[in-house]
C-alpha cells in the first residue's frame, strides 16, 4: 500500500533552511508542515514567520502552514493571508504541549474547550474557502478529551487529523498510547494520520502493521537525528547509504551555509547549529560523546573540526 510522509513541524528547527536542505540531499517528504504562526497582540505575523512562508524562500513540493490559536479571528486574518501567498491548507495546532501556551488555552490546552472548538470551526468553514487540518494530542490532562470532541468533529470539514497519542501533560515523557491511537480510529469518519516516535524504519514498519488503514504518517524529532530516515521508509530499507557521512557533511555544509548568510554573527550560528547537534548526534554510535564534543566548541573553527571529528573521526 502507499503511503504519505509528512514532516512534523518543530519550532526553531524544521524552519524554510532546514526543510530545503533536507528536500536537496536527502529527500522522501511527501509534505512538510510549517512551524505555527503566532500573532502578536496587535494581529501580526512577525516577520520571521513570514519569510519562512514566502514562497520564494520555500523549494520543497508541498508546505502546510500552521497556525495556533483560540480564536476564529485570528484563525481567518492567517487564512486569508496564507491564501494570499498561495497556500490553500491552513493546519490547527491542538497540539503544543508546554505550559505557557496550555494555561492560555492554546495547543493542547484548547483541547477541552469542545464548544470554542466546535463554534471557531464553524465560523471558520462559514467565512473562508481555506481547507482546515489538525493536529492535536490525546488530551490536556486525559484521552476523555479527545474522546469527546471526534464525534462533535464528525460534522465540520476537515481534511485530515494528525494524532500525536499523548497527553500535553505528559510533553515527550512516556509511551506513546498506541491502544488510544486505535479507539481514536474507531471513533472517527475522518482521515487519520499517526505521529509519533517514528524513529527507525523498523519503527515504522511495526506501526504500518499495527494501523494498516492509516496511509498518512508525520515524522518530527526523527527527521533531524536521521534526515536520512524519510527515503530510508520509503525504500523500505534499515541501512543508511554506504558513504552516508559524506552525504551528511555535505548537507550539514550546506545547512551550515544558509544559517551563516540570514543569522547575525558568529555566536548566533553557533548556537543554532549545536542545537542541531542535540538530534544529529543520534546519528553517530555514541550519541553522547558525539554530542559533547560538539558543544564543547566555542568558537566558528573549533566548531568545525568537531564536526570532522564526529564525521571523519580526526583527532582534536
Ligand atoms: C522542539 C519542538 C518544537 C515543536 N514545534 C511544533 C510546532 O511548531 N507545531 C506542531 O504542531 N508541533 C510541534 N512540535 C511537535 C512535533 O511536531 C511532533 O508532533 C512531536 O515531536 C511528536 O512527533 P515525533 O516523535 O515524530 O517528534 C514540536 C516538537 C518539538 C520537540
Amino acid at each position: 500500500m502507499s503511503f504519505t510522509l509528512l514532516a512534523s513541524p518543530l519550532q526553531g528547527f524544521t524552519d524554510f533552511t532546514f526543510r530545503n536542505a533536507v528536500e536537496e540531499y536527502f529527500g522522501g517528504i511527501n509534505a512538510w508542515f510549517a512551524p505555527y504562526i503566532r500573532l502578536t497582540k496587535h494581529l501580526e505575523i512577525k516577520n520571521s514567520y513570514q519569510r519562512d512562508l514566502l514562497p520564494e524562500n520555500n523549494r520543497v513540493s508541498n508546505l502546510i502552514p500552521q497556525v495556533m490559536t483560540n480564536s476564529a479571528d485570528e484563525f481567518l486574518f492567517v487564512a486569508v493571508y496564507v491564501q494570499n501567498l498561495g497556500y490553500s491548507e491552513l493546519n490547527w495546532n491542538l497540539g503544543c504541549p508546554y505550559p505557557m501556551v496550555t494555561k492560555r488555552g492554546l495547543g493542547s490546552g484548547m483541547l477541552k474547550h469542545k464548544k470554542q472548538i466546535d463554534e471557531l470551526l464553524t465560523r471558520v468553514a462559514n467565512e473562508s474557502d481555506v481547507t482546515i487540518s489538525l493536529k492535536m494530542r490525546l488530551g490536556y490532562d486525559n484521552s476523555r478529551e479527545i474522546l469527546d470532541l471526534l464525534p462533535m468533529l464528525e460534522k465540520h470539514n476537515i481534511k485530515n487529523i494528525v494524532i500525536h497519542p499523548r497527553l500535553g501533560r505528559q510533553l515527550y515523557k512516556g509511551e506513546a498510547d498506541l491502544d488510544l491511537f486505535q479507539q481514536c480510529l474507531e471513533n472517527t469518519g475522518h482521515q487519520i494520520c499517526y505521529n509519533g516516535d517514528i524513529t527507525s524504519v523498523a519503527k515504522f514498519r511495526e506501526l504500518k502493521q499495527r494501523f494498516p488503514s492509516i496511509n498518512s504518517w508525520a515524522i518530527g524529532r526523527g527527521v533531524i537525528a536521521n534526515p536520512f530516515l524519510p527515503a530510508m521508509i520509503q525504500a523500505d530499507t534499515d541501512q543508511l547509504p554506504e558513504a552516508w557521512t559524506v552525504q551528511f557533511s555535505r548537507f550539514h555544509d550546506a545547512l551550515f551555509q544558509s544559517y551563516d548568510e540570514s543569522l547575525s554573527g558568529p555566536g548566533h550560528l553557533l548556537i543554532k547549529m549545536q542545537s542541531f547537534w542535540e538530534y544529529f548526534a543520534q546519528l553517530f554510535s555514541n550519541p553522547h560523546k558525539a554530542h559533547k564534543i560538539i558543544k564543547k566548541a566555542r568558537s566558528i573553527p573549533a566548531y568545525h573540526e568537531a564536526v570532522s571529528a564526529n564525521l571523519f573521526g580526526e583527532r582534536i
